[in-house]
């Protein structure tokens, strides 16, 4: 089959024509014929070996990247969503086939918007869970989406819009993106270049539940901006780590911070988003195939994905392999 292997860590990706099939096995039992596959940052970090889980994918070599996708069962013909960790190691779905575990494997209704559903629904989730199964938020609290700009910030927008949430607060470094957030839902919007003016100026209203994929600079500002100018600071903060975009990867904390906003930092690993992974996936699955949540991406072809793979994306946009 054709696939895009990884020789090394250190060489990018290229094409092999002849690529054994994969064989199914006791655990990885589903045999799934591949129609699309996104390019995510985390696909080229693990095939670059800078990820945490970048040895447990690619355990040897030659290995197939692709950490999610959706395809055809060959069994049955079902359209099903392969999530992440759904795959055995090596048998990524940057491949015509792939193998996968079938209590894993997620059904889906027949789509024209294949390549939406499968990039957003891991980034849309980066959202939907803090804001809605991690701490319910009500209409009138605040949300700020920091990195708001990105594939993963323009759908939180997008998430947050569908939860009725009236302030909606999107920062970013690009003037035209930020207005394009307007017209995703966005009611406020802060330059990161002059973050500290622009969040003195903010209106915050009731609970506040800041959404981070920048981390660096722009968080440290947020995190200042909290220290209360009165007592009367009676609401709950809670900052969501989800990205470091800006790749800076540390900020300073000042203890004034947290001490007097009460403000947590958490990951997207908490309690109640474990036990709510798999609700928040068939969700995002209806609310991507009606098309009311929308990622941007632009299609490429599994060859073309050999040639962009070390080169920048375009800002806000994923690129999805089509396999048709
Ligand atoms: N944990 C997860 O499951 C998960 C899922 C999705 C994303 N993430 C992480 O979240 C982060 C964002 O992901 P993404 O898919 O949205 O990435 P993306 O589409 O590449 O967007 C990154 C955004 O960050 C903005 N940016 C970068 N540096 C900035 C700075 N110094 N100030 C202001 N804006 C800055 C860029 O602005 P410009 O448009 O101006 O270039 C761009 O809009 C990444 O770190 C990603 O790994 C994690």
């Amino acid at each position: 089959m054709k696939a895009l292997i990884i020789r090394s860590f250190t060489e990018p990706p290229t094409i092999s024509e002849d690529f054994p099939i994969p064989s199914v096995d006791r655990t990885y039992s589903v045999l799934v014929k591949v129609l699309a596959v996104p390019i995510e940052n985390l696909d080229r970090a693990v095939a670059a070996g800078t990820h945490y889980s970048s040895s447990f994918w690619h355990q040897s070599f030659p290995s197939i990247p692709g950490a999610s996708a959706i395809g055809r069962r060959v069994d049955n013909q079902h359209l099903v969503y392969l999530p992440g960790m759904s795959m055995r190691p090596g048998n990524g779905a940057m491949a015509e086939y792939t193998v996968a575990k079938e209590d894993s494997i997620m059904d889906l209704e027949e789509t024209q918007r294949l390549s939406s559903m499968v990039a957003s629904l891991s980034s849309a989730q980066t959202s939907l869970l803090p804001l809605k199964y991690d701490q319910p938020l009500s209409p009138s609290d605040t949300v700020i989406i920091n990195g708001a700009t990105g594939f993963a910030g323009k759908l939180a927008v997008q998430v947050a819009r569908h939860l009725g949430i009236r302030n909606i607060i999107a920062t970013g470094r690009s003037e035209e993106r930020l207005t394009a957030l307007r017209r995703l839902g966005a009611t406020q919007s802060i330059n990161t270049n002059s973050i500290q003016s622009g969040l003195a100026q903010s209106e915050l209203s009731g609970n506040v539940s800041i959404i981070d994929y920048l981390w660096g600079s722009a968080t440290t500002a947020i995190l200042r901006s909290l220290i209360p100018t009165s007592p009367a600071n009676l609401r709950q903060t809670i900052l969501y780590e989800i990205g470091s975009a800006a790749h800076e990867p540390e900020i300073t904390l000042p203890a004034t911070a947290i001490r007097t906003s009460g403000v947590q930092i958490r990951g997207l690993m908490t309690l109640n988003n474990l036990k709510n992974r798999s609700a928040a996936t068939r969700e995002l699955i209806s609310l991507l195939g009606s098309g009311v949540l929308q990622g941007d991406t632009e299609d490429v072809t599994l060859e073309d994905a050999a040639d962009i793979w070390r080169k920048t994306p375009s800002s806000g946009i994923r690129n999805v392999i089509r396999m048709e």
